[in-house]
């Protein structure tokens, strides 16, 4: 009897380490098979960006065909009754094109299917759904950083994996409708990290919406993989690219790149979108630097001037919540008006109508940072929660008419570690009125001086880094 069952605990033991070891080759595998076998696929960085409503998107690719290029767009897989639209093209700096067909006239609510063609080339057939109403949920991450490493050839290709186990299990907590990314997609800014970062075909079924970081504009490939909807309003932008908006469900999003110093240029942007959409009841800025997060102390120089450079703008047009990254520490702050908490959040879950806004960062997905537990760092003064972790965290943001409930995850966790509620009985909610004062004036516009001096700068690095873009483009960012 004591041998049978030791036999048994024996056989069962080894199914155990056989399976165990099975499904962790098989997790590898997976992603390194996928990689190898679509090589050529992942080298064109095929992905959907938003247009500026719903009912439009941007799709692009890589080709070496300048003319001809077209994406056809059908309700049914089997791309049955498809409409082609014609994608217009600009050359990169590899000597190939960047194609970009504007895609319209899609419905809420359905999910449609695309593929991108150019020449011999035909793209698997993708697909990436509307919204309907005022309910959808989005991914927000920060700082995927896919880094091109010389002493590791496969960094971009593991890095890229984590971002995809990163989407998939965010689809399978919701039914998520756009990834949401505040920056440092790439951290030495170069093509083969972007391609990287949307390689997943979780990536590439979905909508994705990104923006400048710091590590974005090492380099200028971003401003040949973006696909942004941005719009010309004059002023100063960098060269790799600029502000855009969008409207989803009942949230019109502000996507600012706040490398970019010239405050005119931010305040026409934000002022344009507002005024673009009226009706719209929920206001939700992102953008790389972290503001209000006080954790990395020899940054807060830089961050103040930010802080005095577009947090009144912030207050003015009532932004409820800004959704930031670069620290790669999370934190929620306190409502915050005028520069100053005006409720603490440190022991709620949720507020209605706040008199103010609600800042947040999030965790970099591939450089979390270490934690010393007898050297944590600072926390700022309008901090209401944070962690201290060394673990990937994402984030499920849960829009309705109402309320944004923000989910917050560890990966390969269950449950989330963190939940907090915006909610609004209008369209103002509890936003206090806004008194204009010259001083933010004479601040953005000395923003404008500062940006033209800074990008100078750049062109200048870019050069010696054997970038030779036209001088007059870098300086004002065309
Ligand atoms: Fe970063
Ligand atoms: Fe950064």
């Amino acid at each position: 009897m004591r041998q049978n069952l030791k036999r048994t605990l024996g056989i069962l033991l080894a199914a155990i380490i056989l399976l165990s070891g099975v499904s962790f080759a098989w997790a590898s595998f997976d992603w390194e098979s996928y990689w190898q076998q679509n090589g050529e696929e992942i080298a064109r960085g095929v992905y959907v960006a938003p247009g500026h409503t719903e009912s439009e998107r941007i799709i692009r690719w890589y080709t070496e065909e300048k003319d001809g290029n077209t994406v056809a767009v059908s309700k049914s897989e089997d791309m049955n009754g498809a409409v082609t639209f014609t994608a217009g093209t600009v050359p990169t700096l590899q000597g190939d094109y960047s194609a970009e067909a504007e895609i319209k006239n899609l419905k809420s609510g359905k999910t449609y299917y695309y593929t991108c063609s150019s020449g011999s080339y035909s793209s698997p057939v993708y697909h990436f759904e509307t919204a309907s109403g005022s309910d959808f949920s989005a991914l927000y991450v920060t700082d995927v950083h896919i880094s091109l490493d010389d002493r590791n050839i496969n960094s971009v290709m593991n890095q890229s994996g984590k971002f995809a186990s990163v989407i998939s299990q965010a689809n399978e907590k919701a039914d998520i409708s756009v990834i949401l990314s505040a920056g440092d997609q790439a951290s030495e800014g170069r093509r083969a990290e972007y391609c990287g970062f949307v390689s997943p075909v979780d990536a590439k079924n979905n909508t994705v919406a990104i923006l400048e970081g710091n590590h974005d504009r090492k380099y200028v490939d971003y401003k040949y993989f973006n696909a942004n909807p941005e719009k010309e309003n004059g002023g100063i932008r960098s060269y790799i690219g600029g502000d855009y908006w969008f409207v989803k469900g009942d949230c019109l999003f502000l996507m600012m790149d706040t490398n970019n110093g010239d405050g005119m240029y931010h305040y026409g942007f934000i002022k344009e979108a507002v005024k673009a959409n009226p009706g719209v009841k929920w206001r939700v800025a992102m953008f790389h630097h972290d503001l209000l997060g006080g954790r990395i102390p020899h940054r807060e120089a830089e961050n103040k001037l930010i802080r005095l450079l577009i947090m009144p703008m912030l207050d003015e047009f009532a932004v409820d919540l800004v959704l930031m990254g670069h620290s790669h520490y999370y934190t929620i702050s306190n409502v915050v008006y005028n520069r100053k908490t005006v409720l603490s959040t440190k022991d709620i879950d949720s507020v209605t109508d706040p008199a103010g806004t609600v800042y947040m960062v999030s965790g970099s997905i591939n450089r979390p940072r270490g934690v010393d537990p007898d050297n944590l760092p600072p926390v700022g003064e309008n901090i209401g929660q944070y962690v201290d972790t060394d673990k990937v965290i994402y984030n499920i943001l849960d829009f309705s008419e109402d309320s944004i409930t923000i989910k917050s995850y560890y990966l390969d966790e269950e449950d989330s570690f963190n939940t907090f509620t915006i909610s609004k009985t209008s369209q103002a909610g509890g936003h206090p009125k806004f008194g204009k004062n010259p001083v933010n004036y004479v601040v953005r516009f000395l923003g404008r001086i500062y940006a033209l001096f800074n990008n100078i700068g750049k062109y200048n690095d870019l050069k010696e880094h054997g970038c030779d873009i036209p001088f007059f483009d870098a300086v004002i960012g065309r």
